[in-house]
């Protein structure tokens, strides 16, 4: 049976890798990005492959929501996979001076997700099926003074998603948590590029699979669920005391 997908923040440069994966195998797919043009652009492309609707929408518009998901559904005739993508790094250190920044990166990276996950866990759980894949980051695990704003939002997106996951568990849904470390996407063009980069189909076949296996919890590449244990368990005054950890 052609699945049906629905993918959040689309024209994200990961989720576009993701969405063509989909439409390499077919899925029948539904898109919602903010950007009209860029999303107008993936829909022509993908078109050739598959069969695809798209809404444009700013999910800062947190009322609007609920309607995008009942929108989805219907485009789709009911849902086999959403992958939420869309993300804000925002500006740390205006954050740190501006309660409006750090709401902006709440609002878009932890309440915007939120305002999805209720309406799209209650009809999949009514549903008796599906999966859900959010993207957060390894920025989640750890508080540092680079993105510790950016990284609440994402862990406490993780502590949700861990919740969410053991609910829905009995109803036969799958929750996904997608923990990617950095990627060179427009998010990080200012970002000198290290080793640890990674590309974005890389990424996205990794998430594509994680998807496909239901997997709890991925770090993505997987060489994160290496490293991660080592940045958390760190002991606070070592960790203040090196820079490449909790430098800027
Ligand atoms: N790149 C990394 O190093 C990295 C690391 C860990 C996790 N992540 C996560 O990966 C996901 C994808 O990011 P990316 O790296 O692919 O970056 P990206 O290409 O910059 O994509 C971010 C997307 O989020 C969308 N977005 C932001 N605010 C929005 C809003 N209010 N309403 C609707 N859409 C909004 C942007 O839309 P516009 O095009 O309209 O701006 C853009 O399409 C994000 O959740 C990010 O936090 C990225």
């Amino acid at each position: 049976m052609t699945q049906r997908v629905l993918i959040v923040g689309a024209t994200s440069a990961i989720a576009s890798e993701v969405a063509r994966t989909y439409a390499e195998r077919g899925a029948r797919l539904h898109l919602l990005a903010r950007n009209h043009d860029k999303l107008a652009s993936l829909v022509s492309e993908l078109e050739h492959k598959t069969r695809v609707t798209s809404r444009a929408a700013d999910f800062g518009e947190l009322a609007g929501i609920d309607e995008l998901v009942r929108d989805a559904i219907r485009e789709l005739g009911g849902l086999d996979a959403v992958l939420i993508a869309h993300g804000d790094l925002g500006d740390q250190v205006k954050s740190e001076r501006s309660f409006d920044e750090a709401e902006s990166i709440f609002r878009t990276n932890l309440l915007s997700v939120i305002a999805f996950l209720v309406p799209l866990s209650n009809e999949l759980e009514a549903q008796g099926s599906g999966c859900i894949g959010v993207i957060t980051s390894v920025a989640g695990d750890r508080g540092r003074p680079r993105n510790y704003t950016y990284g609440a939002a994402k862990g406490a997106l993780n502590v949700y998603l861990q919740g969410l996951r053991s609910r829905l568990f009995r109803s036969g849904v799958r929750v996904v948590t997608l923990k990617l470390g950095p990627v060179d996407t427009p998010m990080t063009v200012d970002h000198q590029k290290t080793a640890l980069f990674a590309k974005p189909p890389r990424v996205a076949a990794s998430i594509v699979l994680a998807l496909d296996e239901g997997a709890a919890e991925a770090y993505v590449p997987s060489f994160w669920r290496a490293i991660m244990p080592v940045v958390k368990n760190t002991p606070e005054r070592v960790f203040q005391l090196l820079p490449f950890l909790s430098g800027r």
